[in-house]
Formats: structure tokens, sequence, C-alpha cells
């Protein structure tokens, strides 16, 4: 299948399965509020996930993204009053990673959301209507996982692709 092809059969409106196994959820330090940034006040989600497009990791951000903004409350939120202490003293929020691969596999953002030109929305799910972090991964990236999507969208199975 060709990569518009892929597109096509892979848009958010046929979504992977999502996970019932996992029974716990990691908490964040903070409880940042995806909704309101990208729905009330507009943001992509590259200006934050600042290498999604371009590299392999998406990154997450941290103070020196937030602190043009944050720097002093806006608000009451006592999620905020948090942020504010955290630029305030320099220190970077301790995000934890919810979708994670080993060492020994290789995955890249470029490859799959912008030469794949698969939806952010396909693998991590409707994360623009969150008004809180989810704690556990939309979908699991399992080597089973992976190669059901390959197989489907005609993409590479060798195992030296997603292993050096
Ligand atoms: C204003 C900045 C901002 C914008 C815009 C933003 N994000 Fe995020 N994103 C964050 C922060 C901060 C976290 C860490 C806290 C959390 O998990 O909610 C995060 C976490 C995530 C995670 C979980 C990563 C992991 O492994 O823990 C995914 C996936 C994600 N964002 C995808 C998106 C997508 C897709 C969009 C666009 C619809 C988007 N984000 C827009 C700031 C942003
Ligand atoms: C361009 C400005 C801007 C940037 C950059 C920005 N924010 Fe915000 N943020 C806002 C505004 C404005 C609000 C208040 C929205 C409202 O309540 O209507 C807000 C609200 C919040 C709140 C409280 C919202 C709630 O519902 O609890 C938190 C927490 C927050 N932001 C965290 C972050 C983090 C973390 C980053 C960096 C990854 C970030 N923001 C980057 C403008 C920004
Ligand atoms: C084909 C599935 C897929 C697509 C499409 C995808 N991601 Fe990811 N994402 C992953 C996997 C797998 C990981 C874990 C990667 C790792 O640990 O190296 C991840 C990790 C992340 C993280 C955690 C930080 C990091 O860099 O590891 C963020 C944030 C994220 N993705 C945002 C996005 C955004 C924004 C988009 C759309 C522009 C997107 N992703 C598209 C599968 C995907
Ligand atoms: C939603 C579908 C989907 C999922 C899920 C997915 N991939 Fe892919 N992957 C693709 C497509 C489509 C391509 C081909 C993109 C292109 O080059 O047009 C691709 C390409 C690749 C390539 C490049 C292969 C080559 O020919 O060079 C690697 C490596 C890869 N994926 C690894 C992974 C890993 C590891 C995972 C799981 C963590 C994963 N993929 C999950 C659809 C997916
Ligand atoms: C599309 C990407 C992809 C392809 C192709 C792929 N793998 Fe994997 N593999 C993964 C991912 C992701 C993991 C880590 C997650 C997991 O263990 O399910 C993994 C894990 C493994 C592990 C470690 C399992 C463990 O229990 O720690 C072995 C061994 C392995 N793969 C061998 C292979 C072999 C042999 C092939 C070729 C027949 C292959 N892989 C093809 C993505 C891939």
């Amino acid at each position: 299948m060709t990569a518009a092809g892929a597109l096509f059969a892979l848009s958010p409106s046929s979504p992977l399965p999502q996970p019932d196994w996992l029974p716990w959820r990691i908490q964040q330090p903070i409880a940042f509020n995806h909704n309101v940034h990208v729905e009330e006040l507009g943001f992509e989600c590259v200006d934050c996930h600042l290498y999604a497009l371009t590299s392999v990791r998406a990154t997450i951000p941290n103070i020196e993204n937030c602190a043009d903004c944050h720097e002093e409350a806006q608000t009451e939120s006592p999620e905020e009053a948090k942020l504010v202490e955290y630029i305030a003293a320099g220190e970077k929020v301790p995000w934890r990673k919810i979708y994670r691969v080993p060492d020994h596999v290789y995955f890249s953002h470029r490859r799959h959301a912008s030469i794949g030109a698969i939806e952010c929305e396909v693998c991590h799910g409707p994360i623009a209507e969150q008004v809180k972090p989810v704690g556990r991964p939309y979908w699991r990236p399992t080597m089973d996982n992976c190669m059901e999507c390959h197989e489907e969208s005609g993409a590479s199975n060798d195992c030296v692709y997603c292993h050096d």
C-alpha cells in the first residue's frame, strides 16, 4: 500500500485497538491539561512536542517552553501554581514517559508521523480532548502491535528495520 493509502486506512476513525490490560496508572507531577492548550489556546502538537515531525523522538516540553506564559500565575489552578514554583526554582518538571520502547528497538516519529503521514491520534488517541494527563498508553507499543499495523499498511516486517 502507498503512504497515501496508509493514511486513508489509518485515519482516526479507525483507531488502533485499546489496551484493557493495564492495572496501573502513571501519575504526572502536574495535572497538565491538553484540552485547554490545544482546543482553547490553539496550540499545534508540534508547538510543544517540537521534534515529532522531524526527528526520532517527539520529546516532552519543559519549563523553558512554559515560562513565556507561566512565570506568573494566570489562574487559580493549584496545578499551575506547582508549575510557577518549578519555573521560579529553575527546576525541570520530572514528567514521566508513558509510551516507550526498549533501547534495542528503533522507532522514529519522523518516519511515521511525517513520511508515513500517520496522524498522532492513531497511536496516541484523542489527546486534544484530555483535561488531565492520560495515565496509561492508548495503544501499547509491543512487537506484535507494531507488526500488525505494518502488515496492514504494507510496511516492512524485517527484523533488521526495528532491531539494529
Ligand atoms: C502546551 C504544550 C502541549 C501541547 C500543545 C501538546 N502537548 Fe502533549 N504533552 C505536553 C506535556 C506537558 C505532557 C506531559 C504531561 C502529560 O502527560 O499530560 C504531554 C504529554 C503528551 C503525551 C504522552 C507522552 C508520554 O509518553 O508520556 C502524548 C502522546 C502527547 N502529549 C501528544 C500530544 C498531541 C498528539 C498533541 C496535539 C493534539 C499534544 N500532545 C499537544 C504538552 C503539550
Ligand atoms: C502561549 C502561552 C502558554 C504556554 C506556552 C503554556 N501555557 Fe499553560 N496556560 C496558558 C493559559 C492562557 C492558561 C489559562 C487557560 C484558562 O484557564 O482559560 C493556561 C493554563 C495552564 C494550567 C492550568 C489549567 C488547568 O485547567 O488546570 C496549567 C497546569 C498549565 N497551563 C501548564 C502548562 C505547561 C506545563 C506548559 C508548558 C509545557 C504550558 N502550560 C505552556 C497559556 C500557556
Ligand atoms: C505509529 C505510532 C505513532 C505515531 C503516529 C506517533 N507516535 Fe508518538 N510515540 C510512539 C511510540 C512508539 C513512542 C515511544 C517511543 C520511544 O520510547 O522511543 C512515542 C512517544 C511519544 C512521546 C513521548 C516522548 C518521546 O519523544 O518519546 C510524545 C510526546 C509523542 N510520542 C508525541 C507524538 C506526536 C505529537 C505525534 C504526532 C505528530 C506522534 N507522537 C505520533 C508512537 C507514535
Ligand atoms: C499505525 C501503523 C503503524 C504502527 C502502529 C507502527 N508502524 Fe512502523 N511504519 C508504518 C508505516 C506505514 C511505515 C512506512 C512509512 C513510509 O516510509 O512511508 C512504517 C515504517 C517503519 C520503519 C521503517 C522501515 C523501513 O522500511 O525503513 C520502522 C523501523 C518502523 N516502522 C518501526 C516501527 C515500530 C518499532 C513500531 C512499534 C513501536 C511501529 N513501527 C509501529 C506504520 C506503523
Ligand atoms: C515493526 C517492528 C518490529 C519488527 C519488524 C520486529 N520487532 Fe522484535 N520487537 C519490537 C518491539 C517494539 C519490541 C519490544 C516490545 C516487546 O517486547 O513486545 C521487540 C522485542 C523483541 C525481542 C525481545 C523480546 C523480549 O522478551 O525482550 C526479540 C528477541 C525480538 N523483538 C526479535 C525479533 C525478530 C527475530 C524479528 C524478526 C522476525 C523481529 N523482532 C521483528 C519490534 C519489532
